[in-house]
């Protein structure tokens, strides 16, 4: 807790988003930025790199801000050794107010979490645990690059439970080639039993630079047709939903009051800060990005250096930044927010930018309500159930 600083009513909440980029082994499907097989010494230097870049920020923004939510992710944050984890918490709390109540989330993979490690994060203050669980077919999961089986999911899961996890989130797939409806269901059946407070239901994209894209190139890769994938999603909602789910975005649902405190803050526009190689942030209406070399964000580390520019702060960690202008921001937010499934409050939008949605876009709005994509419900603008399988087709007009 830091003295002399504006009173918390008078900051702005922040959202602080902190990037591990290590894994086990890549796995078949993934172009997230992280890396197999980096020695320990250089994740220590990665670290301290981590540390640097906090407390940077931390002097800059720590009076005017103050933390509500943290979300330490990959890569994966349960291969590094659980001090490391302590340390960034410890130091986003030494360098900012953070609230009481913060959402503290990290990442991991099943196959990865022990009872030391598991207490460990406990005690740091991590209240939100997000295991990798993809799917509750072995078959599949090796098909997928993944290094655990469902068995070792499931005793991880247990095991956080049983050291005192209050709130999980499950990661799952759908639309992998061989992956039938009914494997599909029976995987969301085994995860619905253990009641996680919250699911996230991703389906498959075929990245470039992956196992999978080579094995398209190759023509041994089959990708799902979409009338399955959509099969797959609606069937997945419906479900989600009739087990007490509450979809409340795209692809993510939750037990009520257990919506992702951070991952709103994306669907809501609100200001998050990214620390670490290749994180992204969105502050004081400026969006940026953090160099995506492992070598040179560590060098960074070393003999890193502060610049405050008209636009903003920048630290030699960025490599990008852009202050936005209004109609940016306006199709920002219509993007983002449209993810949820509430869709946008009318009148948040005319708060925020000082002109009314249907003022913009009056032409657009009556088009896909004509054709029942999107709909109006209580001053809310959302898409249709119907809606949600065009959502790129129709925002493509928005922006
Ligand atoms: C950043 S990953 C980190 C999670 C953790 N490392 C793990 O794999 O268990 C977050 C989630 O994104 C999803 N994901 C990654 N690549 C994907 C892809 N190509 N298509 C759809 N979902 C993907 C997976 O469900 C994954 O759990
Ligand atoms: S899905 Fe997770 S474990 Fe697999 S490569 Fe991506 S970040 Fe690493």
């Amino acid at each position: 807790m830091k003295i002399n600083k504006t009173a918390e009513s008078e900051k702005k909440s922040l959202g602080v988003y902190i990037h591990i980029p290590f894994c086990i082994k890549k796995c078949n499907y993934c172009d997230f930025l992280s890396f197999e097989k980096i020695p320990e010494e250089v994740q220590n230097s990665y670290f301290l790199a981590l540390l640097r870049e906090i407390n940077i920020y931390s002097e800059y923004y720590g009076n005017n801000y103050y933390v509500d939510t943290v979300f330490i992710g990959g890569g994966t944050p349960s291969l590094v050794k659980e001090s490391h984890v302590n340390d960034l918490i410890s130091a986003v709390r030494n360098g900012f107010d953070v609230s009481e109540n913060a959402e503290i989330s990290v990442e991991s993979n099943p196959n990865t979490l022990t009872e030391i490690g598991l207490k460990t994060y406990l005690k740091s203050g991590v209240n939100r645990l997000s295991i990798g669980a993809q799917s509750c077919d072995d078959k599949l999961l090796l098909y997928m690059g993944r290094i655990h089986s469902t068995g070792d999911f499931l005793s991880n899961y247990t095991l956080a439970r049983d050291c005192g996890f209050q709130n999980i989130n499950t990661d799952l797939m759908f639309g992998i080639p061989g992956q039938t409806t009914g494997i599909w269901i029976d995987t969301l059946e085994k995860i619905i039993q253990l009641k996680p407070e919250h699911i996230s239901f991703y389906s498959l994209q075929l990245e470039e630079g992956t196992r999978f894209f080579s094995m398209y190139e190759e023509g041994s890769f089959k990708e799902t047709d979409d009338e399955t994938d959509r099969n797959m999603y609606h069937t997945a909602v419906e479900i989600l939903k009739s087990s007490g789910y509450v979809h409340y975005e795209i692809s993510n649902a939750s037990k009520d009051g257990y919506q992702c405190k951070h991952n709103l803050k994306y669907w809501s526009m609100k200001d998050y800060l990214g620390i670490g190689l290749g994180a992204h942030s969105f502050i004081d209406g400026t969006r940026s990005s953090n160099v995506s070399n492992l070598e040179q964000y560590i060098r960074i580390g070393i003999n890193n250096s502060i610049d405050k520019t008209s636009k903003g702060l920048s630290s030699t960690f960025t490599c990008w930044q852009h202050k936005n202008t209004k109609d940016e921001n306006i199709s920002d937010y219509l993007i983002t927010v449209m993810r949820k499934t509430q869709g946008i409050e009318l009148e948040d939008f005319r708060n925020r930018f000082g002109i009314e949605l249907k003022q913009l876009y009056g032409s657009v709005i009556q088009k896909y309500r004509n054709l029942g994509l999107i709909e109006i419900v209580e001053n809310r603008l959302r898409f249709t159930e119907e809606g949600i399988d065009l959502s790129n087709m129709v925002l493509a007009e928005f922006v």
